[in-house]
């Protein structure tokens, strides 16, 4: 950790950089949210649940419940694979695996998108590698079998050697697929109905005050972690800042003072940053929500926007891998003006000091958790009522797994 503080000196900690998107109803949402975050600040105080919470360690380390929560969770509900800014155009694509499941997700040639497992109907191999790019057709490295971009099998190499055979039942194996507010859902079991309006409920207004769908995509990258709740976690509680990130996070955000709503599955963490605490005798009205106050959006069961109302914002997609003890987190920085030679070189230092903090400070402590949890088998971990958004998350995790559960997976332990 000492290398970090080093590499991370406090004139690296980026600016903030205020962006317009702020309007109407969401303007008037982000000031209530100063208000309530002001008088944390004046009382020092946080949003509080009402009692502590206790989990089973146990619950971050049973092979047989991990397995649950990926068929449960993860295969089942709709998760936001991508942002319809990284398909920017007809004839674009983005190729990312889910719980070991490849997936590519295409936008046509007349702009609808759509999902099919990223594996080739001759013999199986993965047809693109992970990314995003544009092309005209989905061909496959091993035998140059080729697909439109909505899954049909259109080109088979050496046809007339090859011997007949039904092409219409060779298309890609479709996922179900929806682009909703600047996101595109993918269901990872074929046939199963999605009803995102419903999914989102109350939080899609929030959602699509973001207006995902005008941001430009800088950079992305893939970074392990350990188990998938371990790394939720730390996204949504800044009782950590002022002892994890001294020379970081907290040199801009106060530690322990936040708001918490929750929203069916989702939540909203709101943090309290520094300048509001200078400008504490300001009319709120009259301060800037983005300079002020660093809101999390969360959107179960994994992703995360930080930053989501200034001009550079970034977001973490956590996904388990196939083994209970490892994650692999999509981490995206985005800005609401086009990407130029201009911006570039401060892009990619608020880029490294994103990719540094959230590796370097949160998921290296997580790793530590991982393993503290498999040594203290059969005991609990404490959340404290300052820790609403921790809490909130396991509650929907227990509530969804009980909703939705599958005869002969296990439910997680309670306490
Ligand atoms: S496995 Fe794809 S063309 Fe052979
Ligand atoms: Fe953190």
């Amino acid at each position: 950790m000492a290398d970090v503080a080093e590499k991370l000196q406090p004139e690296v900690v980026p600016a903030y950089i205020p962006s317009t998107v702020l309007q109407g109803p969401a303007r008037e949402e982000a000031i209530d949210m100063m208000r309530r975050l002001a008088e944390h600040v004046r009382n020092k105080t946080t949003d509080q649940a009402d009692g502590n919470w206790l989990e089973p360690v146990d619950n971050y380390a049973d092979e047989e419940l991990f397995r649950a929560e990926v068929e449960t969770l993860f295969k089942r509900i709709p998760l936001p694979l991508a942002l319809s800014c990284e398909l920017p155009g007809k004839n674009s694509y983005k190729a990312i695996e889910a719980v070991g499941v490849p997936v590519v997700i295409t936008r046509d040639a007349k702009g609808e998108v759509h999902a099919m497992l990223n594996v080739c109907r001759h013999r199986g191999a993965m047809i693109c590698a992970e990314g995003t790019g544009s092309s005209r057709a989905l061909t496959c490295p091993y035998h140059a079998w080729s697909y439109g971009m909505d899954g049909q099998l259109k080109g088979i190499y050496g046809e007339s050697t090859f011997g007949d055979f039904d092409k219409d039942e060779r298309g890609l194996v479709r996922l179900p697929v929806e682009e909703v507010a600047g996101l595109i859902f993918v269901c990872l079991t074929p046939g199963i109905e999605m009803d995102i309006d419903a999914w989102l409920g109350e939080f899609k207004p929030i959602v699509e005050s973001l207006k995902l769908d005008e941001l430009h995509l800088f950079s992305s990258r893939m970074m392990p972690g350990p188990n998938w709740k371990v790394v939720i976690e730390g996204y949504l509680e800044g009782y950590h800042f002022a002892s994890l990130h001294p020379n970081t996070v907290f040199k801009t955000n106060l530690s322990n003072t936040a708001i918490f709503d929750g929203f069916g599955a989702h939540e909203r963490v709101a943090f309290a940053l520094r300048n509001l605490e200078a400008n504490i005798d300001e009319p709120i009205e009259s301060l800037d929500p983005s300079a002020n106050v660093g809101s999390i959006i969360w959107l179960f069961p994994g992703m995360s926007f930080a930053g989501s109302w200034r001009e550079r914002m970034t977001c973490s997609l956590v996904l388990p891998t196939t083994r209970v003890d490892e994650s692999i987190t999509e981490q995206r920085v985005f800005t609401r003006s086009p990407i130029t030679d201009e911006n570039r070189e401060d892009l990619g230092v608020f880029r490294d000091f994103f990719y540094d903090v959230t590796y370097e400070e949160d998921y290296i402590t997580g790793y530590g958790v991982q393993k503290g949890v498999r040594n203290v088998s059969g005991t609990t971990q404490i959340y404290g009522r300052n820790e609403p958004g921790v809490q909130y998350a396991h509650r929907t995790i227990n509530r969804l797994m009980k909703e939705n559960h599958v005869d002969g997976f296990a439910l997680p332990q309670e306490a």
